[in-house]
């Protein structure tokens, strides 16, 4: 496709994959109401996706975090800029993820998350960067286990472009990215430039 943008997950891989776990979160809740936490904003293309492959009563739920500044990559601690818009006590949580890579930032969320009660809390991602993971996690639920590689499309941005990709593509320089940021905007304008179905490999 270009020679910057390799592409990991298809959008028929990613669209199969999301019915799959609706069926499987759809089979462990079965007879409760979940509330689907997603973290704004790269959550929020799989969890506008994932819910429609859920059979249940569910609610979903928003917060938006950022980062402490200097030293808080280390350690995970973040801001809570909005928090969910309710009480969660009692309830059966799902959090939702595009991506976890150290783990950090959702180790410190679900301590804060735990502290307020919920009957049960869970963690769905879309993609795992296992290799990365600093912070031991219980996750559940995984769509892909994914290389060390970044990753930009389905929600996951670049300095907040390409979430509009409907399929997910491992940037070989994030360099030359950073230098020129639009570099990888024709993927977004020219449809054609699409992978084709069965064309990348499934992981
Ligand atoms: P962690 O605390 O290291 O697990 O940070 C996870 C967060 O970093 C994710 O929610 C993303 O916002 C961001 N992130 C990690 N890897 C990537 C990537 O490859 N592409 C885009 N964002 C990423
Ligand atoms: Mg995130």
């Amino acid at each position: 496709m270009t020679d910057l943008a390799t592409v990991l997950y298809t959008e028929e891989d990613i669209q199969r994959r999301v019915r799959e776990l609706g069926r499987e979160i759809t089979e462990a809740y079965r007879g409760r109401s979940p509330v689907l936490v997603s973290v704004l904003k790269g959550g929020v293309v799989f969890l506008a996706d994932l819910i429609r492959a859920i059979d249940l009563p569910l609610r979903v739920d928003f917060m938006s975090i950022s980062r402490y500044g200097p030293g808080s990559h280390a350690t995970g601690v973040v801001r809570v800029l909005k928090d969910l818009d309710h009480d969660i006590g009692g309830d059966d949580v799902l959090v939702v993820e595009d991506i976890i890579d150290t783990g950090l930032t959702l180790s410190y969320l679900l301590s804060i998350l735990e502290a307020r009660e919920p009957a049960s809390i869970q963690v769905c991602t879309l993609l795992d960067k296992s290799v990365r993971r600093i912070a031991p996690l219980d996750v559940r639920f995984t769509g892909f286990d994914c290389p060390d590689r970044f990753v930009v499309g389905y929600g996951l941005d670049s300095g907040e472009r390409y979430r509009n990709l409907p399929y997910i593509v491992a940037v070989s320089d994030q360099g030359r990215l950073s230098r020129d940021p639009g570099a990888l905007e024709e993927l977004v304008r020219n449809p054609e430039l699409r992978p084709a179905a069965g064309t990348a490999p499934t992981g």
